[in-house]
């Protein structure tokens, strides 16, 4: 009988880490390396939110909290979600965890039976898939592919709902492709969860605030009220605020289910760091001026990252609405040969390739759920975007 459970048996290790470690790897063995497969913001936390932590603990706020937060930070959310989102959510409706994903986990470990499944738009973030797996669900995951702009079509969700749907999984401004659902896209999505009440929508808005050009954020239970009573409203402060280190996020959702997710979370964490929720009260409740300043340089690099890809050969990368990421396909790559004598068979084979022959760290869509792609995160320098760029395009000439 083996030690370890049969559900850890089950998932597999994050791939985005498993990239970014082995190209730390080849850094520290003194190797010219870029890395362009983190998920977070190269911006320091803005100074006033790291005031408010020093002044907590000068102050004293060193102790435990309720488990799922602190009355103040309940409020803050509250206020932000009724300011940014027309949401009216009471404290009781709030759950505050260890970053984003825990609050994700926490909801599925406490609604997921054996044999429950969800609806999981591919490519995704790569946690999803395995976050159900523990919870005990069956992930479902639904291609969606670069021809609809990685988006979710009305008829695919609505062909992909059987009687065991218990989740649908939206997240917009997605990672990994970066593309974001305008109001009457996502409207026309609520049109079919309406018709089957039995479904709930846990929205992933974790990049409400990086969004560029005209494009215009909103989530599932603003643009159709008659699902608030079935969504989990999840945000945190990690990717706008500049804030992965701290781990705060959080949820608006029916009393039910929250008061079940803190359940888990009194009997696993407790509660998410005192200190770190008294900067997110500075966060949500401070100066935002920061998020359009720090969006002007992620449009400026989104926008050379895209032109940059589209000029390499076999590469075709679509403009996102938002986040810090893109996901070009590399089609017209695959079946050829490195310099390097690497026979290209899958988009795994070229991100190793990739990284062996240039140094370029970016992680293979297989990880996400849509190949042939890969997925770069430019939330790094424009001079480290031009040479990674450039590596790439010489990389893709050198195919044969
Ligand atoms: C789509 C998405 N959701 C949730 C998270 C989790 O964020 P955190 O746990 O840092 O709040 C991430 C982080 O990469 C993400 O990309």
């Amino acid at each position: 009988m083996s030690f370890l459970s049969e559900t850890l048996s089950r998932v597999k290790p994050s791939p985005t880490i498993a990239m970014t470690t082995k190209a730390q790897e080849l850094k520290a063995a003194g190797q010219s390396v870029i890395g362009l497969s983190a998920g977070e913001p190269d911006f320091d936390t803005p100074d006033h939110i790291k005031d408010a932590a020093i002044a907590a603990i000068r102050a004293g706020k060193t102790k435990y909290t309720a488990p799922d937060g602190m009355p103040e930070l309940k409020q803050a959310i509250c206020a932000k979600f009724a300011r940014e989102n027309s949401l009216s959510y009471e404290p009781a409706q709030i759950s505050v965890g260890t970053g984003g994903k825990q609050i994700l986990y926490n909801a599925l470990m406490a609604t997921l039976n054996p044999g429950d499944e969800v609806i999981i738009p591919a490519p995704y973030w790569v946690s999803y898939p395995d976050m159900v797996l523990l919870a005990g669900g069956v992930p479902k995951p639904l291609t969606c592919g670069p021809e609809h702009g990685y988006k979710l079509t009305p008829a695919a969700l609505e062909a992909a709902i059987t009687p065991r749907t218990k989740w649908l999984i939206f997240n917009s401004p997605s990672n990994p492709t970066g593309a974001g659902y305008a109001w009457d896209e996502l409207k026309a999505l609520t049109e079919v969860l309406l018709r089957h009440p039995h479904v709930w929508i846990m929205t992933d808005d974790m990049y409400e605030h990086l969004v560029y050009d005209d494009f215009t954020f909103c989530t599932p239970a603003e643009v159709e009220p008659a699902l608030y009573p079935r969504t989990l409203t999840v945000n945190g402060v990690s990717k706008a605020y500049a804030m992965t280190g701290w781990r705060i996020g959080y949820a608006g959702g029916p009393v039910a289910l929250i008061g079940a997710m803190r359940k888990i979370q009194s009997q696993s964490t407790s509660n998410p760091c005192t200190i770190s929720q008294w900067a997110s009260v500075e966060a949500l409740n401070g100066s935002q001026d920061f998020i359009a300043a720090n969006n002007v340089a992620f449009k400026r690099r989104r926008d050379l990252v895209v032109s940059m890809l589209n000029a390499a050969e076999g590469i075709d990368c679509p403009t996102p609405e938002g986040a810090f990421y893109v996901y070009p396909t590399i089609g017209g790559c695959l079946g050829k040969t490195s310099k390097g004598g690497k026979l290209l068979a899958t988009d795994e084979d070229f991100c190793n390739a990739l990284l062996d022959e240039t140094g370029v760290a970016v992680v293979f869509g297989a990880a996400f759920g849509l190949s042939p792609a890969f997925r770069v995160s430019y939330a790094t320098s424009d001079d480290a975007l031009k040479d990674a760029c450039s590596r790439i395009g010489e990389f893709c000439a050198g195919l044969r």
